[in-house]
Formats: C-alpha cells, sequence, structure tokens
C-alpha cells in the first residue's frame, strides 16, 4: 500500500503528524530531481482542476503554486479578489462554490483572515491548501523553510533556528515553529517586546530580544519582514530604530566568529530587516527557498489529491 498523509486538507501545520511531513519531504525529493530534468513535466495530477483564489497579494507563493501545478499536468484556474465580483458583495463560500460548480478538484487559497481555510473546509469538498491566512498559518512556507535546512545540514533535528522580526502578525513564524519543533528543532524568537506574541513561551521556544546573543546562539537565522499591512498601531519609534536594533548587516555577520545559514521568506524589505549584502551573500539561501517552493508544493498537491 503506498504512504497517504493523514489529511486531505493542508490547512495549517498544526494538523500535520512528523510522518506527513517526512511523507511530503520524500515526495518533493523526488519532485525536485524531476524539476531539474530537461523535460520537467511529469502527469501526475492529468485531470486534476485547481483553482488558485487569492483574496490577498502574493509573487511567490502564487507562483509557486501555479508552477506545480502545471509541472504535475492539472489544469490551472486563477481567481483574483481585486478583479472580481468580490467587490459586489459576494460571500467567501458563494465565491468557492461557484468555482466548484465548474468541476474544481482542489482550492488553494489565500486570505487576510486567520481561519478562512477552516471555515471553507466545513462547507465543500473539495481539498483545500491554506495558502496563507491573514497572521495565523502558512503551512507550504513552513514546509520549503524546514526542508530548504535539511537539504543545506543534512536534518532538521538538533539543528539551532532564530526566527527574527514580526512574530506578533506572522504566520510564516507560527507555521515555522509548529513545523521545526515537530521535526526536533530548537526554536529561538527574536524581536522586540511589542512584536512578540503574550503567550509565545507556551510554543515551547526560547525568547530573546537581544539580536547579538540571539545569532550568537544560532545555526539558522530566518529574518522576517515588517507586516505593515497588519499593523493598526505603531509597535516601534521608527523603521530606522527597528533597523539599528534588528536589521541583520555584513559587520554583525562578520563578527559572529562562526558562520550562519540565513533564510528569509520574502518578501525582503532590503536596507530594514536585512542588508543586500547578507541577503545576496553566500551565506543566504533565500532563492534555494524559493526554488524547493515549487518540488514542495508539487508534493503537497499530489499526496492530498490521493485523498478523498
Ligand atoms: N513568502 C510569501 O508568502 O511570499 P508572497 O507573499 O509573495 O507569496
Amino acid at each position: 500500500m503506498s504512504k497517504q498523509l493523514s489529511t486531505r486538507n493542508l490547512l495549517g501545520i498544526k494538523d500535520l503528524t512528523e510522518g506527513d511531513i517526512q511523507l511530503i519531504f520524500e515526495t518533493a525529493d523526488n519532485f525536485k530531481e524531476v524539476i531539474n530534468r530537461p523535460i520537467k513535466k511529469v502527469p501526475s495530477l492529468r485531470d486534476v482542476t485547481v483553482a488558485n483564489v487569492f483574496f490577498e497579494n502574493s509573487t511567490r507563493t502564487r507562483l509557486s503554486f501555479e508552477l506545480a501545478q502545471k509541472r504535475l499536468s492539472a489544469d490551472v484556474i486563477n481567481f483574483s479578489a481585486s478583479s472580481s465580483s468580490v467587490s459586489k458583495g459576494e460571500t467567501l463560500v458563494d465565491t468557492v462554490k461557484n468555482i466548484l460548480a465548474m468541476k474544481v478538484d482542489m482550492i488553494v487559497m489565500r486570505h487576510p483572515y486567520p481561519g478562512a481555510g477552516v471555515f471553507l473546509s466545513r462547507h465543500i469538498q473539495a481539498n483545500i491548501i491554506n495558502a496563507g491566512d491573514g497572521a495565523h498559518e502558512h503551512p507550504t512556507q513552513a514546509l520549503l523553510d524546514a526542508f530548504s535546512i535539511r537539504e543545506k545540514m543534512g536534518d532538521v533535528s538538533g539543528k539551532k533556528v532564530v526566527i527574527v522580526g514580526d512574530i506578533l502578525h506572522s504566520r510564516v513564524a507560527l507555521s515555522n515553529i509548529l513545523c521545526l519543533r515537530k521535526l526536533g528543532a530548537e526554536v529561538m524568537v527574536c524581536g522586540p517586546t511589542t512584536l512578540m506574541p503574550r503567550y509565545i513561551g507556551e510554543l515551547g521556544v526560547r525568547v530573546e530580544h537581544n539580536l547579538r546573543k540571539a545569532l550568537e546562539w544560532c545555526d539558522i537565522a530566518n529574518m522576517l519582514r515588517i507586516q505593515l499591512e497588519r499593523q493598526d498601531i505603531k509597535y516601534f519609534p521608527s523603521l530606522r530604530e527597528y533597523t539599528m536594533m534588528y536589521g541583520l548587516n555584513r559587520a554583525l555577520l562578520d563578527s559572529l566568529g562562526k558562520t550562519i545559514t540565513i533564510m528569509h521568506p520574502g518578501p525582503i524589505n532590503r536596507g530594514v530587516e536585512i542588508t543586500s549584502d547578507v541577503a545576496d551573500s553566500e551565506h543566504s539561501i533565500i532563492l534555494e527557498q524559493v526554488e524547493n517552493g515549487v518540488a514542495i508544493r508539487m508534493a503537497a498537491m499530489y499526496l492530498l489529491a490521493q485523498k478523498d
């Protein structure tokens, strides 16, 4: 019997077992080999129709999902809220039910509201992948991040990972914490007190407010963008002050006396949380993360399509 995921939707890392994550990684290993061949396409999702339903902007996630679908020979339709009938008052459930009436099998959805994917899963039968729901979860980002650590370091277990920046508003932070902890990594979060969720310690992570100390501790630093679009009040005096306290620059990196790996989920705000000479340095695996995103999303969609 072939291995299967324990879930028919990918709504969050919290729903995955360690075995599910390892199965996604092993499947992504095979698809990564496929997408580096001269002929990059396989018929694995032929006759499967996938709708990419995006209620929020995206570059990496949306293009990565669409490319993954095309590499798997799926039929693809794309929906952007900004150019749709949502502006005429249509609800989320009505919008998706209309898309499904066109015989769509799988929905990939990004939405500004936490829990939007869970809500949708109570109303429809198609497989759902959460491509980011507000400040809640971004499971495929966490999977591609952990897969990239595994590729670079051989294993995730036992590695020390610090996530730096706007933890409070970041779906990438929560999904990364859950994924890395399930895989046996040690996780630290670093940032100003005002950008730290009140109950962060309950997730089994260390909390550090001094960037130098955090970098001295870690093997890998995952630098996050300030999520200005989700901030309703001022959480720090100015971006300049934030950069002075929490920005990663080459002088700081070189002064550590050891080599650490630099990650960023994108989009990067160059000169704010990370300088260009760090983002583009030999220590950065930011573009490897993007490349691995296609293989991880191929694996996730392929495995979910095996589940009824
Ligand atoms: N990392 C990420 O989710 O990027 P996009 O917002 O461009 O999809």
